[in-house]
């Protein structure tokens, strides 16, 4: 596997790959790879040469947040990567976010869900998958849906600034208990992994609950934030919206979301679910 830490190097290996006509899938990551990272991957290599990127983001985190614990294991990273085949891993110096002058926002998304809680991490995010697809310059570009809102944000950056990147939302990957799993799960003891597969039923439970018949958008959230209270989790917030995250308080429909993020222990969880 390359690796390649320059910018320049980077924009280089790109455009050879153009000239040679090749399509570029992209994968970009903050690392601690997992489960739901090589499902990316895979879905990648189906679409065209994968370029993986790990880089954890300072813009993306507020203050107090985890930055500096961020877990951080790029020697195994690296080995899933070559495990995989995959050709190319974009390992940026953080001079890629120092001195930026100028952020991506998008101010009504960043206004709902998990912007209200963490105010400046889509601005982060935006900005730094803005930069990483104007280095990297992918065809396709591939992100979880366990962070519904990042996908949505990223695909409407693409659309408003008509960008030559498809951007495709690959489905969560579970851990047998029902836990989406995520990089942050390192942070969980085994009550804390109990608490997160509690919270995946909870969720579960009500989408099944719109299954069955009940339509209100109201009564489906009050009842999964009255079980996850009585669990002992803190509610940030659960909401259904729709694909576009439009939506509040109406009736839900077939393909709408169920939205959550909670807090156990100090650790913070989200996750979601499609309804059907
Ligand atoms: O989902 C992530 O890992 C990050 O938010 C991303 C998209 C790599 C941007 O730093």
């Amino acid at each position: 596997m390359k690796i390649i830490t320059g910018i320049a190097e980077m924009k280089e290996f790109s455009h050879n790959l153009k000239k040679a006509e090749k399509k570029i899938s992209f994968v970009p990551t903050m690392g601690k790879l997992h489960g739901g990272h090589v499902k990316l991957i895979e879905s990648a290599k189906r679409y065209g040469e994968t370029v993986v990127s790990i880089f954890v983001n300072p813009l993306q985190f507020g203050h107090g947040e985890d930055f500096d614990k961020y877990p951080r294991d790029i020697e195994n990273d690296e080995k899933i990567l070559s495990d995989l085949s995959v050709p190319v891993l974009f390992y940026p110096e953080s001079d890629i976010v120092k001195n930026t002058g100028t952020f991506i926002v998008n101010p009504e998304y960043s206004k709902k869900l998990e912007g209200l809680f963490r105010p400046s991490h889509f601005q982060g995010v935006l900005t730094i998958v803005m930069k990483l697809f104007c280095i990297v310059e992918p065809d396709f570009a591939f992100f979880g849906l366990k962070d519904y809102q990042q996908f949505a944000l990223i695909k409407k950056m693409a659309e408003d600034f008509f960008l030559n990147v498809k951007i495709i939302p690959v489905e969560t990957v579970r851990e047998e208990s029902g836990i989406a799993m995520s990089s942050r799960n390192t942070y969980l003891d085994g009550s804390g992994k109990d608490a997160a597969s509690a919270f995946y039923k909870i969720l579960s439970h009500t989408a099944y609950l719109f299954k069955k018949g009940e339509k209100s958008a109201e009564r489906l959230t009050g009842f999964a934030i009255k079980e996850l209270i009585k669990n002992g989790f803190k509610v940030d917030y659960v909401e259904i919206t729709d694909y576009a995250l439009n939506k509040k308080y109406s009736d839900a429909e077939k393909g709408d979301i169920l939205l959550a993020a909670i807090r156990y222990k100090g650790v913070r969880l989200i996750d979601n679910i499609f309804l059907s």
